[in-house]
């Protein structure tokens, strides 16, 4: 997912653009806008820690790009390619470091599993929307 903070930036583009030079096929790609309770939903995981309250008000401030991508060893490719959570930490180069503002409104989301990328997969796309 492109987070509201790198769309309100203009960074859409150049994002995609280096997600597919490393290789990542686009199965399926979507721009939306989450309510408040679909960005509480997806990242109900976090509904207990400190930052989720933020964290559901920024990601659902404005529109998001959503996408499945295809890769061999695509989560951990994916996690190397977008860096650290926290932008001061992701290493030169990656996403993250390119274009985040902060380690809450950080440009970038990956899936962190092969499950969870198919429940979030699910989340936004249905069966007719993969090629
Ligand atoms: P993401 O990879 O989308 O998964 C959970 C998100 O919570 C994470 O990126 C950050 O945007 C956010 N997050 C994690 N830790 C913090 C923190 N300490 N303060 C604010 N936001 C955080």
């Amino acid at each position: 997912m492109i987070k509201p903070d790198a769309v309100a930036d203009g960074h859409i583009g150049a994002i995609l653009d280096i997600i597919t030079k490393n290789g990542f096929k686009i199965v399926a790609l979507k721009y939306t806008k989450l309510s408040a309770e679909k960005a509480g939903q997806f990242y109900e995981v976090h509904k207990e820690r400190p930052f989720y309250a933020g964290l559901v008000e920024f990601m659902s401030s404005g529109p998001i790009v959503a996408a499945i991508l295809e890769k061999d060893n695509a989560i951990t490719e994916f996690r190397t390619l977008i860096g650290a959570t926290n932008p001061a930490d992701a290493a030169e180069g990656t996403i993250r470091n390119l274009y985040a503002r902060s380690i809450g409104e950080n440009a970038v989301h990956g899936s962190d599993s092969d499950e969870n990328a198919d429940i979030e997969g699910n989340f936004f796309f249905s069966a007719f929307e993969r090629f």
